[in-house]
């Protein structure tokens, strides 16, 4: 692999170039208005595995946005890493507060990022990040050194839930077939110290609807005699967390894995400095679970929040009136051993059992899934470590992430592969957020990374 470092100086502009114009194109999976977008968006993957040396490429269609599948198969006695990527975005709202289009990439240093970082929509999470797994396997192939079989697998509604990857891998299970499954859609904890995820939260979705009278009422005439839906919205969400910050629904930490002491002081040894997280996030100070510590409320501890709430009037001005209806989506972040359709279940039964009999509540679920973790003595992970090690000059920590990728845990379970997060994003390239960046050296980094996890792999998989 000697040659890997010079062939991403080498091709470095035109990777950057690439990687732009796939950035230029709104896949907002989300807004059904950029439908097309999203399909042209898969069409660009297509072309660039097909450029990039795979031998089969499909659009393969679904109920939904169709996933991008290619593969090169080079000899069936050696082991398969399947890639996952998702080339499907965040909406870029609010846009008002992005320094720049967010459909329309620059490149700006910044602190962090004195190389420069490409700012666009989905600069990170996840095209940066994807693209860099077809520019490694293109440099395989151009180089005559792909040690093994490689299967691409894109789609394009990760950000809304993965419904049809879903139905498309219990159906495809022969074709997806593969011994690792590698994904870059993570972060690692800076550039000078990387980390590999070994775990990601699951997630259970929820919008729900509070309904008082039957149309909006003047708030002089009827204050104080009907209940407010808004208040009383907002009541029931402050009781699901008690003083300690502790989520109330009943039975919803059970089977919650608790972490020994030692595994937290394990976990503690990581760099990190909180007062340097208040400082980038400009908080006076952290808020969360009594007894934890920030890592640890954001990674194995579980959460409830809003996302969103609305109801009544918020337009210019005064108006006094009593909403007939308050809405609010709400998430919960799940760790292992919660299912996320029994935390479902259990929110809809406490949520309207805690109404007020002056209103109906309604509560739809969105979406969820299951948690993840990776165990850390699989050759998948031994491989990861060794080629962050060489690339890095820094061995990587292994670190539980606070993010959920649904589709990992039904992917062990369809495909019975590990999966192995080599993410290389930080947690300041504010993905989901308005200026959301990728940083030049992280993408370039990644693509020096990645061949050698093939090749580490392969080499792991054969002394098996
Ligand atoms: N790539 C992220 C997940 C992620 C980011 C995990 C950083 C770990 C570290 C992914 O695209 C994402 O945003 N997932 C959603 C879940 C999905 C069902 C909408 C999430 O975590 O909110
Ligand atoms: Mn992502
Ligand atoms: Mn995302």
């Amino acid at each position: 692999m000697e040659n890997i470092k010079q062939y991403v100086q080498e091709n470095k502009e035109r990777f950057i170039k690439e990687l732009i114009e796939l950035l230029k194109m709104p896949s907002v999976s989300a807004d059904s208005a950029y439908a097309q977008d999203v399909i042209n968006t898969a069409e660009a993957v297509k072309t660039s595995l097909e450029k990039a040396g795979c031998d089969v490429v499909e659009m393969c269609e679904t109920p939904g946005y169709p996933i991008v599948y290619g593969h090169k198969m080079i000899d069936p006695s050696l082991p398969t890493v399947l890639v996952y990527g998702h080339y499907d975005v965040q909406p870029a709202d609010p846009i008002e507060l992005w320094d720049s289009p967010p459909f329309e990439p620059v490149i700006k240093t910044t602190e962090i990022h004195p190389e420069g970082a490409i700012f666009a929509r989905g600069a990170c999470d996840d095209k940066g990040q994807m693209y860099m797994h077809v520019k490694a396997f293109e440099y395989m192939i151009a180089n005559n050194n792909l040690p093994c079989n490689v299967k691409f697998m894109i789609e394009g509604e990760e950000e809304v839930g993965s419904k049809s990857l879903g139905w498309f891998v219990e159906r495809n299970q022969e074709k997806l077939s593969c011994d690792v499954i590698l994904i870059s859609d993570t972060g690692m904890i800076s550039n000078t110290q990387p980390s590999i995820t070994t775990g990601l939260r699951g997630l259970s979705y929820v919008e729900v609807e509070v309904t008082g009278p039957n149309r909006d009422l003047h708030s002089g005439l009827y204050g104080g005699a009907v209940a407010n839906p808004i208040n009383v919205l907002t009541k029931m969400i402050a009781s699901l967390h008690d003083e300690n910050n502790h989520i109330t629904i009943p039975g919803f930490y059970d089977g919650v894995e608790e972490l020994s002491l030692e595994e937290r002081a394990e976990m503690a040894k990581r760099p990190y400095s909180e007062d340097d997280y208040k400082k980038a996030l400009n908080i006076a100070d952290t808020y969360g679970e009594a007894g934890y510590t920030t890592n640890e409320r954001n990674s194995i501890r579980p959460t409830l929040d809003v996302n969103g709430i609305w109801g009544g009037y918020t337009g210019e001005g005064a108006k006094t009136v009593i909403a007939s209806k308050a809405f609010a989506k709400i998430s919960m972040r799940l760790v292992p051993n919660q299912e996320w359709e029994n935390i479902t279940e259990l929110f809809k039964k406490h949520f309207e059992s805690i109404a007020p009999s002056a209103v109906t509540v309604k509560v739809t679920p969105h979406h969820g899934g299951q948690g993840y973790v990776t165990p850390i003595d699989s050759i998948g992970y031994q491989a990861a470590s060794k080629a962050y090690s060489e690339a890095f000059g820094k061995t990587p920590i292994p670190v539980r992430s606070g993010g959920s990728i649904p589709i990992v845990a039904l992917f062990e379970k369809e495909l019975k592969s590990k999966t192995i997060m080599m993410g290389f994003g930080l947690d300041s390239d504010a993905i989901h957020s308005p200026n959301e960046h990728y940083g030049i050296f992280n993408y370039m980094k990644g693509i020096e990374t990645i061949p050698l996890f093939y090749k580490y792999f392969t080499e792991l998989h054969k002394n098996q």
